[in-house]
């Protein structure tokens, strides 16, 4: 079954919004398969951000990212990874749709709340980046038959 990585960042932490973001993905559907909060250190942030490495906003990203506490998530369900990306919205929460959480939530490209994978390939390398395979718990929801055909 799909897999994708999703992280409260630290503005969503500090907002308040970890239930409010969570409940969106439980409210869907998807099954939340791993979670824990941590303080993120500057190399799991630079390795998790390596794609932007020479982008401007690059050093200002890794600061903003270790600046608090995020929620790190592991999310399981068809089609998670894309429809994951769909409820999360647009890069900049400002032209993110209404109804999206960073269309509803947010208003700053530096601030949009949360991360998630881009595609299945993605996801499965931030899953191992940033989980051990033993903090993962496979388990099928009692809703399966409801939810889907
Ligand atoms: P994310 O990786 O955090 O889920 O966000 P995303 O896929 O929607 O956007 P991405 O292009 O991967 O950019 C990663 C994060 O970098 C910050 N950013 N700032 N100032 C800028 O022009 C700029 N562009 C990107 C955003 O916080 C974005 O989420
Ligand atoms: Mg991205």
């Amino acid at each position: 079954m799909e897999r994708t990585f999703l992280a409260v960042k630290p503005d969503g932490v500090q907002r308040g919004l970890v239930g409010e973001i969570i409940r969106r993905f439980e409210a869907k559907g998807f099954t939340l398969v791993g979670l824990k909060m941590l303080r993120v250190s500057r190399e799991l942030a630079e390795e998790h951000y390596g794609v932007h490495r020479e982008r401007p906003f690059f050093a200002g990203l890794v600061e903003f990212i270790t600046s608090g506490p995020v929620v790190a998530m592991v999310w399981q369900g068809e089609g998670v990874v894309a429809s994951a990306r769909k409820l999360i919205g647009a890069t900049n929460p400002l032209q993110a749709e209404p109804g999206t959480i960073r269309g509803d939530l947010g208003i700053s490209i530096g601030r949009n709340l949360i991360h998630g994978s881009d595609a299945p390939e993605t996801a499965q390398q931030e899953i191992s980046l940033w989980f051990q395979p033993a903090e993962l718990a496979s388990w099928d929801p009692c809703l399966g038959p409801w939810l889907v055909e």
